[in-house]
This record gives C-alpha cells, sequence and structure tokens, in this order.
C-alpha cells in the first residue's frame, strides 16, 4: 500500500465504470485510503455528450481513468461510425475535460492495435491495426496523446473479469461448458489463438501503481505467459475441477471463428520492457490469476448450482 500513497487525497474519475476494467479500478482503489472515487457508468454519463462530459470539472478531478469504449470488435466493423464516434469523439471530450483541469488521463488501450506480426510487442513496436476497432482505438489514442501529451497509455493484453460482466472468452465459456456438461456434452473444439489471458485486477492494480508514481507515456502491461484460447479453455475446466467430466480438443482458429468480420492477430505477445525496467511490474503469470479468478464467489456459486451431484 505504500507504494499507492501518492494518490491519497485524490479524487478519481472512472469513466465506463460499468465495464470489467471500470469495475476492476473501483474494486482496486476500495482498498486504498483517503481517495474520492466518482464512477459513472454508461448510465450516469455518455463520453459522447460532451457538454456532460466538460460539466465534470466540477468534480475538479486529479485522474481520469478512461475505460468507457465500445469494445465489440465485430459491432464495429458492422457500424464503424458508431465506434469513431464512441471511441474517438469521447476520447477527445475527456481529453478536453482533462486539459480543462490539469487531470492525468489514463487510457487503456488494446493490443488489437498490433497485427502480431512482431513477436514480443513492444512499447516501440509500430502500430499496424486489422480491424475498425482497433484503428478507432489508435485514433483515440493519438487524439489524446496530441492534447494531453503526458497521459498515461497503458497498452493491454485481453482481458478476463468482471465477474457478470465477463464478455470475454473466460466469462462466455465457463458458464457454455456447465451448460453443455448438464446437456451430457464431454468435448468441447477451442481454436489454437495464441494471446495473454490477462486479469482486469491484476491490470487495475498495477495501473495504479503506475498513476500513483506520476507516470506518463506509453506502457505494456499484460500477464507473464501466453496461452492458445486452447490451453485457457483446458485451463479453466482444471481449476473448476471438471477434468473428468470435459475434454477440451484443439482445433484450428479458422475452424471456430470462421465468420468473424474483425481481423484479429493470430499471436499477440506483448512484454511489460518499459514496467521491468523501471521495477513497476507487478504482473503475474496467467494461470496464477486465473486460478483467483475462478474461485470468486461468482464462479463457484455457478459450480454448486448447476452441478449439484459435483460437490
Ligand atoms: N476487453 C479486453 O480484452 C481489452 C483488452 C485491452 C484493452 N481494452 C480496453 O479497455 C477498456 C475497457 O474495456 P472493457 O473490456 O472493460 O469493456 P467493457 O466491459 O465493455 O466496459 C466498457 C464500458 O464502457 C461503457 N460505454 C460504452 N459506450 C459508452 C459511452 N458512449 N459512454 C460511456 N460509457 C460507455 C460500456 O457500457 P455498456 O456495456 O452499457 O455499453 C461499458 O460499461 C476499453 O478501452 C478497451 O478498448 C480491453
Amino acid at each position: 500500500m505504500i507504494e499507492l500513497s501518492g494518490l491519497s487525497g485524490k479524487t478519481v474519475v472512472i469513466t465506463g465504470a460499468g465495464g470489467m476494467l471500470g469495475r476492476a479500478f473501483s474494486e482496486a482503489l476500495s482498498d486504498v485510503p483517503n481517495v474520492r472515487v466518482e464512477a459513472k457508468t454508461r448510465q450516469d454519463m455518455d463520453v459522447t455528450d460532451r457538454d456532460r462530459v466538460l460539466a465534470l470539472a466540477d468534480l475538479d478531478p486529479d485522474i481520469i481513468i478512461h475505460c468507457a469504449a465500445t469494445v465489440d470488435a465485430e459491432g464495429c466493423e458492422t457500424n464503424p461510425e458508431n465506434c469513431r464516434r464512441i471511441q474517438v469523439d469521447g476520447t477527445v471530450n475527456v481529453a478536453d475535460l482533462a486539459s480543462s483541469t490539469g487531470a492525468q488521463v489514463f487510457y487503456p488501450q488494446s493490443f488489437l492495435i498490433f497485427d502480431g506480426s512482431e513477436t514480443p510487442i513492444v512499447e516501440t513496436t509500430p502500430p499496424a491495426p486489422m480491424s475498425t476497432y482497433g484503428q478507432c482505438k489508435l485514433n483515440a489514442e493519438t487524439a489524446l496523446r496530441d492534447r494531453v501529451p503526458d497521459a498515461l497509455v497503458v497498452r493491454m493484453a485481453g482481458f478476463f473479469g468482471g465477474d457478470e460482466k465477463d464478455k470475454n472468452f473466460v466469462g462466455k465459456f465457463v458458464p457454455h461448458m456447465f451448460k453443455l456438461i448438464g446437456e451430457g456434452v464431454s468435448e468441447f473444439a477451442v481454436g489454437d489463438r495464441v494471446w495473454q489471458p490477462t486479469y482486469t485486477l491484476d491490470l487495475a492494480r498495477n495501473g495504479l501503481v503506475l498513476l500513483a508514481q506520476g507516470k506518463g507515456g506509453i506502457y505494456n502491461m499484460s500477464c507473464h505467459g501466453q496461452a492458445s484460447f486452447y490451453e485457457l479453455a483446458a485451463a479453466c475446466v482444471s481449476e473448476l475441477g471438471l477434468d473428468g467430466r470435459m475434454s477440451i480438443i484443439p482445433t484450428t482458429e479458422a475452424a471456430v471463428a470462421g465468420s468473424e468480420k474483425a481481423a484479429r492477430p493470430a499471436v499477440g505477445v506483448m512484454e511489460n520492457r518499459r514496467m521491468i525496467s523501471e521495477g513497476l511490474d507487478r504482473q503475474r503469470p496467467w494461470r496464477e490469476a486465473l486460478a483467483e479468478y475462478l474461485n470468486r464467489p461468482y464462479f463457484q456459486t455457478m459450480s454448486a448450482d448447476r452441478l449439484p451431484e459435483n460437490s
């Protein structure tokens, strides 16, 4: 907690506070003494509503953690204007709020601004978005850095976290697996795309460390290690004690993701080079973080409810 003492007395605004990362920041900040947290969900404040965003100057924020975004990469392909409006216009509004108040901005960037042709991705790797989502996120980062040159831009790997708000692989796969087991299915095929499953709470805690140190510029932040989706699925099965009831069958990504509209890298692996060099890397191996996540009441209750005979 000493390393977070730089946050004491600060007012922190979170946009998109109802989402996976926004909730993790609220949870992580609840452990930090003497911090005023203003967590704004989409219902509280739409970031495309410029007047509402600029009116937050009344709160005199020291830090704005800007988690509001549309992360539906498929939806961004079919409605690119909506994607641009939320990612880019919304971020410009937040940047202008920061400029008018002197607040620091934390911007969670996606590794999907890269095409995966360079491994590992480091902070100096040139972005090469493959999708509308990636391109708009990159445009948002550029617009932010033009307006707030010292903004803290943290490029993150794919998430798990957020319990019922988890719309990524783990959040969808685990309930689906329970459903399949309940239907008597004992095999499930998962693809071989290799990313870095990273826990939102680890990201939030490490993000607060950077903010408490007054850091700015670009950092990479991902779990330690990498995993194919097949390995991630098998780890979920194993961590939930279901090895004898569900077998995960490896297959090619093309076989399971054939209808995707948004292109994604087959391999997306980052190195936290700057955090390591500055002694600020607090990330864990993905498997250790996954075990902690699946031990939360949300998943444990799901396990007990759906498989009562499996006590
Ligand atoms: N998910 C990943 O694996 C991942 C990886 C790297 C970086 N990131 C980045 O991390 C950030 C947070 O992502 P996340 O995974 O936490 O997404 P999330 O769970 O969808 O959270 C985003 C939140 O923003 C809200 N939102 C959407 N449009 C808004 C608007 N116009 N005004 C205000 N709020 C709005 C959403 O509300 P509704 O749900 O009501 O729409 C949602 O609560 C994003 O910038 C994303 O690009 C995500």
